[in-house]
């Protein structure tokens, strides 16, 4: 069983909570990841969000003999950010790709994602649950 999983989210995932109640939520990700943790104790959980596309390829890149699995919410990234699409393909874990909403419910551009290629699956509208479920899979393995 894999002993750390590592979260990643991208840009304006810290807005988790403030933004779009109706799509995202009211809960913020500080207080979901808390609840991951909870919920998992069996599994170290690490924690990582940037609002920038490179910084998120240089997490991937300082990080890359120690990831056992990788749960991605690449926020907008997801549907144009073929940089961070080879920077995941170079990974050897299990990398799920996670979002709170339906991407295939919303607009047609949200509808597209480039980085999904890289990952095991992708799960997609659960809200939070997005990530439990995307956790409980890794813990599988
Ligand atoms: C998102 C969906 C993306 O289209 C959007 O740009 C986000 C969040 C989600 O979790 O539903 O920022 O990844």
């Amino acid at each position: 069983m894999i002993e750390t999983v590592h979260i990643i989210n991208g840009p304006n995932l810290n807005f988790t909570g403030k933004r779009e109640h109706q799509i995202y939520g009211t809960e913020n990700m500080e207080s979901i990841i808390k609840q991951l943790k909870t919920q998992f104790p069996m599994v170290q959980i690490h924690y990582f969000q940037s609002n920038h596309e490179g910084e998120i390829i240089d997490y991937l890149q300082e990080n890359y003999e120690h990831f056992q699995g990788i749960i991605i919410n690449p926020g907008a990234l997801t549907h144009y950010s073929i940089a961070l699409l080879d920077a995941l393909k170079s990974i050897n874990c299990p990398v799920i790709e996670v979002h709170l909403s339906n991407i295939y419910q919303r607009e047609d551009f949200r509808r597209i994602s480039v980085t999904a290629p890289a990952a095991k699956g992708v799960i997609t509208g659960f809200g939070k649950y997005s990530y439990f479920l995307a956790l409980q899979y890794l813990l599988y393995l």
